[in-house]
């Protein structure tokens, strides 16, 4: 066995990017809609910077439609994070991306998710559980009505509330409302940080929103006072290191900082972001650290107590992942 083969936890997917390609080519194709921007010639997605990945990202999405479509996208991508060995997993699930409807509409897209997971946990035994996701630059409006759809289907699938989207459009503070909502209901709180923003974005996230996780946050590695911050408040990095190369962040995974974050007793777990887009999967994240660090089973296994302990869910469905 090598340490590719563990059972993993992954905390930070996007629902819609982990749509291969192939499926939303087939979607395109059906609906008559022109995407062969979106794709490289050998079948991949197409961008070239981490604005333009966005763009192509929305494009692709925006053949997705309706909750039975949802379904599919569901099953497609659990059954592949199974085979990859991952045993519970947390999608960004965004009420913009699924029809941008009424509560109504987003009640069925999520029934619809939620019975596809349901299959998949019987079938291939992985657990997913949603977290509702404003997109940044849709603007704080759209964040309140995402935030509220989240509140009113809060329960033992939809678990959190977090943000994605452009860092470089308005500023985490401006989000409050929508974290306050989601707060209130209940639910646990990540935001997209120090990814494309740097550590002033991160510490926005934790002065301004009080998350309990930040999605990336990797360039808190420039500012060690925030580093402390991070260790004292036990606030839990979902680190997404081919992404983070992809998108240009780190020339390779050896440059990347999960490993002095870790030394500097960060909470860091592992996750793909949009594995399709990145050429990735949960099993070759792990092969790269392996190779990169010489990280082995016992490493692995830290990091996937580190994501239990983070994980939204709730303690009994913890006890049956664990
Ligand atoms: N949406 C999907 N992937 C994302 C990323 N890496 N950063 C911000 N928003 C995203
Ligand atoms: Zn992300």
């Amino acid at each position: 066995m090598t340490v590719a083969d563990l059972p993993k936890l992954e905390l930070h997917i996007h629902h819609e990017g982990a749509a291969p390609p192939a499926f939303i080519k087939q979607l395109a194709h059906e609906k008559k809609v022109d995407l062969s921007r979106v794709f490289t010639p050998d079948g991949g997605y197409a961008f070239e910077n981490f604005v333009h990945f966005l763009s192509v990202y929305e494009a692709a999405s925006s053949v997705l439609t309706g909750p039975e479509e949802f379904a599919r996208l569901t099953s497609a991508w659990l059954e592949e994070s199974a085979a990859n060995g991952v045993v519970y997993t947390e999608s960004f699930i965004s009420p913009d991306f699924c029809g941008g409807g009424d509560l109504g509409a987003w009640r069925e897209y999520l029934a619809a998710i939620e019975e596809a997971a349901a299959a998949a946990e019987r079938k291939h035994g992985i657990t997913l559980r949603g977290v509702v996701t404003a997109v940044r630059h849709f603007g704080p409006q759209k964040s309140k009505r995402a935030s509220l759809y989240a509140a009113e289907t809060a329960g033992r699938f939809v678990v959190g509330f977090g943000m994605g989207g452009d860092e470089g459009q308005f500023a985490q503070g401006d989000f409050a409302y929508a974290f306050d909502q989601a707060r209130e209901a209940g639910l646990k709180l990540t935001t997209h940080a120090g990814e494309f923003g740097g550590a002033e974005s991160v510490w926005d996230a934790l002065n301004d929103l009080n998350v309990a996780r930040i999605g990336h946050g990797v360039r808190a590695i420039e500012d060690p006072d925030l580093i402390k911050e991070l260790v004292a408040r036990q606030i839990t990095l979902e680190v997404c290191p081919g992404s983070n190369v992809v998108l240009g962040l780190f020339p390779d995974f050896a440059a990347h900082p999960i490993q002095a974050l870790r030394e500097a007793g960060v909470q860091v777990t592992v996750s793909t972001d949009d594995p399709p887009f990145f050429h990735t999967t949960m099993r070759r994240e792990y092969e790269m650290l392996a190779q990169a660090f010489g990280w082995g089973v016992e490493d692995f296994a830290e990091i996937n107590q580190t994501a239990l302990r983070a994980a939204f869910c709730d303690e009994e469905t913890k006890a049956v992942v664990a």
